[in-house]
């Protein structure tokens, strides 16, 4: 049965780990929901694993609704969060128009939203609209750049104080769970310690309330470049390759297709046909 905002506060308080992974397609979805995983994301990481993009900034609304449907109907019994893409939440009239748009068109049950304090505007804005929202701290994508890259956030005491104030000010104002990105994992447990709502953690350690990895980097389906604090729990993309060797030599050795993979004719209109043509 699809998992609640409650059950997730739940599961927080009786120490039950929430699983959530990303997903951006119908196959997958149904996949992950097969395997009872607690939460799809469709990440806008989709623009670096499926679009293959350098980073998520290009990445629209219109590349999230599209890919937040086959989700939904993948996975009709899974509690399904769509990514609010990069300046798709600039105010609060944006944020509440595209929200609307990923929930009612798309079938998502939740948003996601990246930063802390600077976003409490819009996060208090959905959450009296009645929209679950999930905020996103630490090492926020979308604001790669000015973070000066990829890198682990609130190494120092100055900035970890920081991101403790944006979980504490999300939860605040509405949020009803928090992904944690790339920090320490001391700080993701003080952090997780410190609200009631349930935190997610990316590569913050194992005192979050749950875990999120990328579907791609899980499955070995993307080799750009590996985080650290990702894991391999298969290695499809090799798979994939393998398979597609092998079929691509046996079409050109005559191999595919055999007799059983073909349409056959009753000999007799087959041997009219012949006659027909050859006359
Ligand atoms: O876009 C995404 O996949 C994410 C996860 C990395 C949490 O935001």
């Amino acid at each position: 049965m699809k998992k609640t905002v409650v059950d997730f506060r739940d599961m927080k308080q009786n120490e039950i780990k929430i699983s959530m992974v990303t997903a951006y397609d119908y196959p997958m979805a149904q996949s992950a929901e097969r395997a009872g995983v607690d939460c799809i994301l469709v990440g806008d990481s989709l623009g670096m694993v499926v679009l293959g993009y350098e980073s998520t900034a290009p990445v629209t609304m219109e590349d999230m609704l599209h890919h937040t449907k086959p989700v939904r109907r993948g996975a009709g019994e899974t509690f399904v969060v769509a990514d609010l893409p990069y300046l798709s939440y600039t105010s609060v009239k944006k944020t509440l128009e595209n929200s609307a748009i990923l929930i009612q068109q798309g079938g998502a049950d939740a948003v996601k939203l990246e930063g802390g304090r600077t976003q409490v505007r819009q996060v208090r804005a959905l959450s009296r609209a009645g929209v679950p929202v999930v905020g996103h701290i630490g090492l926020t994508p979308q604001s790669a750049a000015q973070l000066g890259g990829f890198k682990v956030q609130g190494k120092d005491l100055a900035r970890s104080l920081e991101l403790l104030e944006d979980a504490k000010a999300l939860q605040e104002a509405g949020a009803f769970m928090i992904v944690l990105e790339a920090i320490p994992e001391v700080l993701g447990e003080i952090i997780s310690r410190s609200l009631d709502i349930p935190t997610i953690g990316i590569g913050a350690g194992r005192g979050c309330d749950g875990q999120v990895l990328v579907l791609q980097d899980l499955l070995g389906l993307f080799d750009r470049f590996k985080p650290k604090f990702s894991k391999n729990y298969a290695d499809l993309g090799q798979k994939v390759v393998e398979a597609l060797a092998c079929y691509n030599q046996e079409v050109k050795s005559h191999m595919f297709p055999e007799e059983k993979h073909c349409f056959l004719m009753d000999p007799v209109i087959a041997q009219e046909l012949r006659e027909l043509i050859e006359s």
